[in-house]
């Protein structure tokens, strides 16, 4: 990032949680970058960083302490904190970058805004620009910043696919369209991804074909818009990290729009977030005044509801979902489990069950509740929520959605579960 701020180098020796000096580094305000220990002596020194702070991890040998394969961090000239025998945390790194090297603490929130809004500025000039809303915080932030710097040269479209949860394109098109006054474009497409998953039960295929279709909606959408200059996409700071850091292996596309368009040449590709960790995003579309159900959201996958409608899709089916998820949503809420969940949805499964209303019998779907908590999800586990809760929450659903007469919470933590059902 072309950057003012003194600037933290963090060499990364493999360790296992790569990012936890850098969150440190960055809640004191100082601005940091992470760099994998293999990284040329240039990159490094064109970060001019003001200090360096080196990153160790379980899986580093002896062989290389106290230098990387290409330089030696002491060669820079700046002071070096090796936490090697040190414990990663506020009370080793703030002395170091406030006392030792005197670092400005001007890495704020409303800083990051300001100069994200000059870059955007700088770079796209008097060009277009296209983005693809998910809805979810990485875009929002995305084009409200890109909004702030360009205005009406933004487009955004949001390919609504027919699994997304209840009210929620409406969400969208009121907050950004009318509240932030965005040419926001909102595309129908449900009947068409609902005709291509029509008949296919394969989550494996539910998903290509999400994708596929998602990217030739896209693209027909960016011909339209008149082939803009500029793809944004919202990539965030973890990605850069796990693909080896900038200039390292490729950056694994943002998963939430499905892939990039391939028959469309952009002249480039802006990533105004591609430096924030996503408890930064947050704080950011918060700063930006973006709502907080939509700021504080929790992870949506790209193919939406279709990994949590076991069997064929069909509209029946994803609106008794919807329904059902609302609900339980609304209820862990309500019941002030929030903090507790790292995600909180509800799956339809493909089974249906006999069961018994008003003295008659009844054939209808099982809805399964799922709520797990997790830091990286990767692992995950169930949350225990009061049977009392889960009570009053199964009696909620089968008297608002007839078309469920059996509710089951899942305990399964993961592994051996996925976090989502398909
Ligand atoms: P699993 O089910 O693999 O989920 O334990 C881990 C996390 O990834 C999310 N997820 C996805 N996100 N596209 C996405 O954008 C996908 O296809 C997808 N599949 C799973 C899931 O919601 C959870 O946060």
């Amino acid at each position: 990032m072309k950057t003012t701020h003194d600037t933290v180098v963090i060499l990364d020796f493999g360790a296992i949680n790569s990012q936890a000096a850098a969150k440190i580094v960055r809640s004191l305000k100082v601005y940091c970058e992470v760099l994998p220990y293999t990284a040329p002596a240039e990159r490094i020194a064109a970060l001019k960083p003001k200090a360096i702070i080196l990153q160790r991890g379980a899986t580093c040998g002896e062989a290389t302490l106290g230098r990387t394969p290409t330089a030696d961090p002491a060669a820079f000239g700046v002071p070096v904190l090796d936490l090697n025998d040190l414990p990663c945390d506020t009370a080793t790194i703030e002395p170091f970058l406030l006392k030792q090297c005197g670092l400005r603490q001007d890495w704020t929130i409303e800083a990051f805004i300001a100069d994200a809004i000059a870059d955007i500025r700088e770079t796209v000039g008097d060009r277009k620009v296209l983005l693809a809303m998910s809805g979810g915080v990485d875009s929002s932030v995305c084009a409200v910043l890109v909004h702030r710097a360009i205005g009406d040269q933004l487009t955004c479209v949001f390919v609504d696919h027919g699994l997304m949860r209840k009210d929620e394109p409406e969400e969208v098109a009121r907050v950004f369209r009318d509240g932030f006054g965005i040419a926001l474009r909102h595309v129908n497409a449900e009947r068409r991804f609902l005709n291509k998953l029509a008949g296919i039960t394969d989550p494996e295929r539910k998903r290509m074909i999400i994708g596929e279709e998602f990217i030739r909606v896209f693209e027909e959408e960016a011909r339209a818009a008149g082939a803009p200059d500029f793809l944004v996409q919202g990539t965030i700071y973890p990605d850069i990290i796990e693909s080896g850091g900038e200039g390292g292996k490729s950056v694994k596309a943002h998963h939430n729009v499905g892939g990039l368009p391939k028959n469309i040449d952009f002249k480039g590709l802006l990533e105004p977030i591609k430096y924030l960790f996503k408890d930064e995003v947050r704080q950011v579309a918060l700063a930006l005044g973006i709502p907080a159900s939509i700021a504080m959201r929790q992870p949506f996958p790209g193919p939406g509801l279709a990994v949590r409608c076991i069997g064929e899709l069909t509209k029946e089916k994803l609106d008794i979902l919807r329904e059902v998820d609302a609900i339980f949503r609304q209820a862990i809420v309500d019941n002030g489990l929030e903090k507790q969940a790292s995600q909180y949805f509800a799956a339809l499964t493909g089974n249906r069950s006999v069961g018994v209303t008003d003295g008659a019998r009844t054939y209808a779907y099982t809805a399964a509740l799922r709520a797990v908590q997790t830091t990286d999800f990767m692992t995950a586990r169930f949350v225990k929520i009061p049977m009392d809760i889960l009570e009053k929450i199964s009696e909620q659903i089968t008297t608002n959605v007839p078309q469920v007469n059996r509710v089951v919470y899942d305990i399964t933590s993961k592994p051996p579960a996925t976090i989502e059902w398909e």
